[in-house]
Order: C-alpha cells, then structure tokens, then sequence
C-alpha cells in the first residue's frame, strides 16, 4: 500500500520508473544497517549516496540537533546570523589551516560548486579583468545544476541540456601514460591568460567510477594554474571528510586550492548543507561601495542552524581518537582484501584509498552507466543483505566508519560470492 503511493505520488532521482523495481521500503536504521519495512536489513555499503560518516541514527548528532532547535530551528541569513553558523566556519577554516578563510553556506554539493564557479567569475568580473574560460577534467562530476554540469562529462547524463550549458576546455583523464602530455597542454592554456578557474575532484574522480589519479600530476597542475592566475576549486564533496584516510583529500598533497567546495559527509550526513570556502583574497575583490560588487547569491536555506549544529557535532566526533582509529581500521581491512584481489583474473585495477575499496569488473560488454554487469550486481547484492549500488561495472564501497570488522568481512564475503556464483565460477578468490 505504502509502495503502491509511493508508485503513485513519487518522482525518484536517478531513476527510470518504468523499467526499475520498486524502491526499497526503509523503516529504520541504526549505525551501518537500513531496516526495511517488511523486517529485511541491508548494510549501507556507499553510506546513503556517500553522505553518512558516523554511521546512522548517531545519538551524539541527534542530540546537538534537537539542542538547536529549542534554541533557534532557521532563521535568515543575510542581515541576521547565529551562533552554529559562526562556530561551524570557525572550525572549519581552522581545521582547513591553509589561506582558505571564508564560508559561504548553501545546502548541497552541486550549489556548493554553483557558488564556486560563480565566485570565481565574478571575482575577475569586479576588477574588470576579461576571461571566460574553464579548465576541467574529463570524467568529472560536479552535480546536477546548470553551472555543475557545464564543468561536469558531457554525456547521456546531461546530454538533454548541452545545448544550454557554457563552454568549457577538459583535460583527458590523467593516467601515468598522459600526465606529461597533459600538463603541457594546461600550460599552453593556462598561458594564453583567458582562463578564470581549473575545477578538479582532487585525486579521486568519485562518479566516474572511483578513479584514482597521482599526486604529482595534481600538484603541478595547480602549480601551473596558479602560476597563470588561474583560480584553483577543489571540490571535496566526494573526498573530504576522512574518505580518503585524512579529513580533506588535499592533505595527501603539498597544494592547496583558492576555494574548497564540501557537503556530504559535512553534516555527518544526516541533513543538507553545502559550503563553499575562500581565500581572503577572492573574498576581497566582492568588497566595494557598490552594491552590485556583492556577491548577490543565496539560498532561503543558507545557514540552516540545524544543519549547522549537525555539523559541529560531526567535527566534534572527528575530534574522537576513535573516529580515526575506525577510518585505519576499514582502511588496513580494505588492504588486505585487496591482496587477494589483486591479481585477479575477472578483476581490473582493484585499487584502495582510505575508507573506498573499488574494483572494475572485466566485461566484454559496456562499462559505463548502463553496464548489465551493473543490475546483476546490484540485485545480487540486495539479496546477500547489501545496499551497494555499482557505478557501471565498477563495483566499490564507501561506508559508514562504525562499520564493525564483522560487517566489513561479511561485505568482502558476499563480494567474492558474487564473482563465483555469476558467470566467474572458475575463479574463485583465494
Ligand atoms: C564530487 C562531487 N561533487 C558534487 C556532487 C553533487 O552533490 P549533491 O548531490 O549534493 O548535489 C557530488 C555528488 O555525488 C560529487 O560526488
């Protein structure tokens, strides 16, 4: 009955309603389980679309919100502010530690990025400086408003909207075969002085498939950028917030971006909120007696003081010895599973950072989006007690960091039943 109105009332994202089974019916969830409705559990393999950190129904979080909310549950955010708020920006900028020093808030990671590009152009905008062009990645993924895909692969996805979107220049995805080349070709662009911004997922191209790309070849392709007065936007929506084994991805780096876009995992994960992060020096071009040097953007959301207090209270958990020690922990299991995946025959590029483990599937078919290999996987793995969608034939996990050692091995245990029972019986891991 339930599903039937959902069936009637509900546009799913994602989805292609007619041809996909119903949604799954979640009633309940605690730490790394979803409950269903009718008495099943999953474990949340990919942390609900990547956002959950601590794990579900976390009752320090749950705490701090209802806290805020006898306080103050939303108020305005231009001309008034409230304490979360700037407690939030505080820590955030603290633990950023770098020349990022200001936050701009909106509620999701694809307005987080609008923000950024937006900033970005109207950064040159004030001071009269006249360049349009945008340097991106081929594979990225930004999210699904107009600015976040203009920068984003152009392909089935968005196809519908190309039309509509602005231009922008992308570099082939870098491998060690194409750095070299890769770099010389940004420094060409870079120099000819039209470039406002370089936008990357740093080290990671999450949508993609979990791509993994070098660190040498991200510091000097924003050594390059800055050189050239490139505007450099990380988007850490997918990265930061200990996926990748540190709480920003950067830190693997020596660099640092001139603005940082963060959501997902910010909250814990448990309600909306995008923030967007900049150097003094971009937020000092906005400043003028003239209005419209502002930057006239915002959202009726922004600031949201529960989101806000959601946040504090992650941050207050990523303070935890724990926390960490549970990030090691996934992170030394995913390692030792990847030694039996290594070398395996119907397996390319297992590969491991931090808290991902992802593997591409060989297939003779397509890889992408709408790989076969990608229903049958994720069928499969509903029926062994797992929630893990496959981007294409790429199968990867990203989960809660309370996830036991029990569950973990019980994730890698329906993994390796999946490789022997469909089509891969002859090779067994071992
Ligand atoms: C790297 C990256 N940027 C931006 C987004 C868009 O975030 P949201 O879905 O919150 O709009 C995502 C979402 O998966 C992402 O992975």
């Amino acid at each position: 009955m339930v599903l039937e109105d959902d069936a009637k009332y509900v546009w799913h994202p994602f989805t292609q309603i007619q041809t996909e089974p119903s949604p799954l019916l979640i009633s309940s969830a605690k730490n790394a389980t979803l409950f269903t409705a009718d008495g099943k559990s999953y474990l949340d393999c990919n942390s609900s679309w990547w956002v959950n950190v601590h794990g579900h129904g976390n009752e320090y979080i749950a705490k701090a919100i209802q806290t805020q909310f006898a306080a103050i549950d939303h108020v305005i955010f231009a001309g008034a502010t409230h304490e979360k708020a700037i407690e939030l920006s505080k820590r955030i900028v603290e633990k950023l530690n770098c020349d990022l020093q200001k936050v701009f808030f909106s509620d999701n990671g694809s307005t987080a990025v609008e923000v950024a590009i937006k900033m970005c152009m109207q950064f040159w905008h004030n001071q009269g400086i006249k360049k349009s062009r945008v340097l991106a990645l081929e594979g990225a993924y930004h999210g699904d408003t107009f600015g976040a895909m203009s920068v984003g692969e152009r392909d089935y996805f968005n196809a519908p909207f190309e039309p509509f979107f602005f231009n922008v220049d992308f570099l082939e995805f870098p491998t060690e075969a194409n750095e070299k080349q890769l770099l010389a070709q940004a420094k060409i662009l870079f120099e000819s002085g039209e470039f406002i911004s370089l936008i990357v997922e740093p080290l990671i191209q999450g949508s993609a498939g979990m791509r993994f790309y070098s660190i040498s070849f991200l510091e000097e392709l924003v050594i390059l950028a800055k050189a050239n007065n490139v505007l450099v936007i990380f988007d850490e929506i997918m990265t930061a917030f200990g996926r990748t084994g540190t709480l920003f991805a950067f830190e693997h780096t020596t660099v640092r971006p001139d603005i940082i876009c963060l959501s997902k995992g910010l909250t814990g994960g448990v309600l909306p909120l995008g923030l967007t992060v900049a150097t003094n020096a971009i937020f000092d071009a906005f400043l003028s007696d003239e209005r419209a040097k502002a930057f006239l953007h915002g959202h009726s959301f922004t600031g949201n003081p529960l989101a806000c207090a959601a946040a504090c209270a992650s941050l207050d958990l990523f303070e935890q010895a724990a926390t960490w020690e549970n990030i090691k922990a996934i992170e030394t299991r995913n390692l030792n599973f990847l030694q039996k995946l290594e070398k395996h025959p119907v397996i390319d590029n297992a590969r491991v950072y931090g808290t991902i483990l992802a593997l591409d599937l060989k297939t003779d078919g397509p890889t992408g989006y709408f790989s076969k290999i990608r229903d049958k996987a994720y069928t499969f793995f509903l029926e062994n007690g797992l929630l893990l969608r496959p981007l294409g034939n790429v199968l990867f996990i990203n989960p809660p960091y309370c996830l036991t050692e029990r569950e973990q091995l019980t994730i890698f245990e329906v993994i390796e039943k999946f490789l022997v029972q469909n089509g891969f019986e002859d090779l067994k891991i071992r």
